[in-house]
């Protein structure tokens, strides 16, 4: 089965001042959409309101999974549904390796809390049977770090203390590839990329795609879209998706930027 996101008519308002105005937008697994949009436009607001953080006041719309909307579910059950956020600014946790950061997202994600409490009984129990068992869980991470090209040594490191741009957003891949979302939402993954680093993301991205996951990839450069190829790009403006169309489009914002935009939606409502 096809996992499919919707968001509908989409309205938030954060601290009282709409930000979002009627967003509308389909993504489904293995599909790429690129969302292309100037600095201030809502992309991020967006990407908040869909993984359900709490500061985004949902006023209307809806968001969609397969048909049901989640606006009832909070950023954790929707996370269990297959729903990853990537954020434009990942936190660093020191003291937290990066192994075990992911040990207990994945477990909780694949819901070995909710198991390991139903069998204690419903009580709080045992907290080290809560996780995925350690040498399952190794045999993957270790698998999975080859195939993704993400250093052995991340595993032990310090979530994001000191990684340089390009190490966290292979640290971004190297999540999604242990948690196996259904669709991705990736905020600017590529800022701040040299190439070597932009080409080793974007073949974590393709990879990932390949085997299933939608991506819905914000970025403000057509130059991720040379590696990632998207099946269709929208223009984000003034809080909503003002068109949608193939990579032409992104062709056309780096050549002429977002004027062109504004123009044709001043031509539009002439
Ligand atoms: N937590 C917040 N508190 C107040 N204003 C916010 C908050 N988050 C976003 N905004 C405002 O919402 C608008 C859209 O921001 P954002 O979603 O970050 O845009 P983008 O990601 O497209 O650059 C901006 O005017 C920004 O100042
Ligand atoms: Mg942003």
């Amino acid at each position: 089965m096809t996992d499919i996101l919707e968001v509908t008519d989409l309205h938030v308002a954060v601290e009282g001042t709409e930000i979002l105005k009627g967003v509308d937008l389909t993504l489904q697994q293995g599909e790429v959409h690129a969302l292309m949009g100037p600095n201030g436009s809502g992309k991020s607001t967006m990407s908040y309101a869909i993984a359900g953080h709490p500061h985004y006041e949902v006023t209307s719309g809806d968001i969609l999974w397969n048909g049901e909307s989640i606006l009832g579910l909070d950023a954790d059950e929707r996370a269990k549904l297959g729903i990853f956020l990537a954020f434009q600014y990942p936190v660093a946790i020191p003291g937290v390796s990066f192994a075990n950061f992911l040990r207990a997202a994945v477990s909780s994600v694949r819901g070995y809390k909710e198991r390991a409490r139903a069998e204690a009984g419903g009580g709080n129990k045992v907290i080290g049977s809560e996780l995925m068992p350690m040498r399952e869980f190794r045999q993957e991470l270790l698998a999975k770090m080859d195939r993704f090209d993400v250093d052995r040594t991340f595993a032990r490191r310090y979530l994001n203390d000191g990684f340089s741009g390009g190490e966290k957003k292979r640290g971004e891949v190297l999540q999604m590839a242990m948690l196996e979302p259904k669709i991705a939402i990736l905020d600017e993954s590529d800022s701040g990329l040299d190439i070597d680093a932009l080409r080793i993301v974007s073949e974590g991205i393709n990879k990932l795609v390949a085997d299933g996951m939608g991506a819905l990839l914000i970025t403000h450069y057509q130059r991720i879209l040379n590696y990632v190829k998207p099946d269709k790009v929208s223009v984000f403006y003034q809080g909503r998706i003002v068109k949608t169309g193939g990579p032409e489009i992104a062709h056309m914002l780096d050549e002429r930027g977002y004027a062109w935009v504004e123009e044709e939606l001043a031509q539009a409502l002439a």
